[in-house]
């Protein structure tokens, strides 16, 4: 069969994935073929246990893989058959050298250029769907421009899917991104990818940009929700001191129609694989410019997201008379978030391991994050125990700390939770979910974030 269009994506991660999947469901005319050096993951995206947990995925893999989306692993073919490559390969922040936990690291994304480079026998678009540090595409472009028969245009088109509802997101995004060079073939690629999008977001919700707009818009967005956030943390910190609740004052901040009301939920931290990233990435962009102060303000919020996790268990430790050792402490949630096995950046390994640390027993429960969590926590001394039913993690524990907003744990039976736990029996909510009257009442000692705790001493 001839198809409209031949799509290669490099990466088979949680972005290149679901993202791919949604253009092959949505373009039944395109085929697109997803590769990865790693051919674990590819084996698994080729089999019935997915290597991600994303709501809605099994059904859009199911409805396109073998149709007109492929995973593989021969990355040459790969590029040397498509025309349309889209490079959604991992930028970490980097561990060594200049930049060092701030800057991205590249080299991935280096190695990748190199390989469409050196495969590349016909005229290319090449698109950045990472989250990638402004400027990043410039270096593509100097490394294509080696060949001097093959043309290559370079676009930006950031991905703003959030892990968890990653299927809706990409069926209904607020906008697409797309950034281009003001020239003629890059105005035509720029069409090109536009016509992947029309098949079914709205023309009015494709943007297009310079291709530096592009990528600094996706690390701005990511650093002011982050922000919030961060915000909101803040004042939950001068809410348990002032008496406040910070439910409340969240709620009356959020019904400005300027401010509105999402992302004001107070929690033990975000975590995630972009927000400490993209900012960190944003703060090392400022220091290149010398804007030292801009830089200061932007690292504050990653700041204030530490000062949260330390919080936690400094609350923690105090409530429970300054001492853990021994005690049995059951983590209800190891994921950065709910509705996902994710556990990139998790406050809940800061947590784990401060735990351990005051040489605690742990015992972890997640419906979808164990394996991930058994993999952070590796190597690590001490106690640790991994427990998939939440009611069976509890039994025995001295206190239970909720670091996941998981909605199973709306609903679980606290009463037999308490009757099985050591006394006094201590919860913490770190994502103020729980009903913290009814716990109280049930004779729990209960400690939400920014609201007065609830205590029988
Ligand atoms: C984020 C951005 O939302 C997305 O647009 C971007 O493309 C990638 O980064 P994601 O990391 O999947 O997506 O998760 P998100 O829903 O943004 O949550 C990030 C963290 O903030 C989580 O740990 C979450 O639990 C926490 N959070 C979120 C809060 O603590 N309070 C809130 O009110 C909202």
């Amino acid at each position: 069969m001839k198809y409209e269009k031949n799509i290669l994506c490099i990466g088979a991660g949680y972005v290149g994935g679901p993202s791919m999947a949604m253009i092959a469901y949505k373009c039944p005319t395109c085929k697109v073929t997803v590769v990865d050096i790693n051919h674990q993951r590819i084996a698994a995206w080729n089999s019935d246990d997915l290597p991600l947990y994303e709501p809605g995925l099994d059904a859009v893999i199911a409805a396109t893989r073998g149709k007109n989306l492929f995973f593989g692993a021969d990355i040459e073919a790969g590029i040397r058959e498509n025309d349309i490559i889209f490079v959604s390969v991992n930028t970490p922040t980097k561990v060594f050298g200049v930049g060092a936990g701030m800057a991205a690291d590249l080299q991935y994304w280096e190695k990748t250029a190199r390989q469409i480079l050196q495969y590349s026998q016909s005229p290319k678009i090449v698109i950045e769907k990472g989250t990638l540090p402004v400027k990043t595409a410039l270096a593509m472009e100097r490394i294509l421009s080696n060949n001097k028969t093959v043309h290559f245009d370079v676009l930006s088109n950031p991905e703003f899917l959030s892990e968890g509802t990653a299927l809706r997101d990409l069926e209904n995004p607020d906008r697409v991104l797309i950034g281009y060079r003001d020239t003629e073939s890059g105005i035509m690629a720029r069409d090109t990818i536009v016509e992947i999008y029309a098949h079914w977001v709205p023309q009015e919700r494709i943007i297009t940009s310079s291709i530096w707009s592009s990528e600094l818009s996706k690390l701005v967005a990511n650093a002011f929700l982050a922000q919030r956030i961060s915000s909101i943390n803040a004042i939950s910190a001068l809410c348990e001191r002032a008496d406040a609740d910070i439910t409340e004052v969240a709620t009356v901040v959020g019904m400005d129609s300027r401010l509105g009301n999402k992302f004001l939920n107070a929690s033990v931290g975000f975590g995630g694989s972009c927000f400490k990233k993209d900012i960190l990435s944003l703060v090392y962009l400022c220091r290149h410019y010398g804007l030292n102060e801009v830089a200061d303000y932007w690292e504050g919020v990653v700041k204030i997201n530490q000062y949260q996790n330390d919080r936690f268990i400094a609350n923690m430790l105090s409530a429970m008379f300054n001492t853990l050792t021994g005690k049995r402490i059951c983590l209800l949630g190891f994921a950065f978030k709910a509705n996902t096995g994710d556990t990139r950046e998790s406050p809940a390994i800061v947590i784990a391991g401060r735990l351990l640390e005051e040489q605690a027993e742990v015992v972890i429960s997640d419906p979808k994050a164990l394996k991930n969590a058994g993999a952070d926590l590796e190597g690590i001394a001490g106690k640790i125990s991994y427990v998939l039913d939440p009611h069976e993690a509890a039994q025995g524990c001295h206190a239970v700390a909720v670091l996941t907003e998981w909605d199973i744990y709306r609903d679980l039976d606290f009463q037999k939770i308490y009757d099985n736990m050591a006394k006094p029996a201590f919860i913490f909510d770190g994502r103020n979910i729980l009903d913290h009257k009814r716990l109280f009442e049930i004779g729990f000692n209960v400690y939400p974030i920014g609201k007065p705790a609830l205590t029988h001493f």
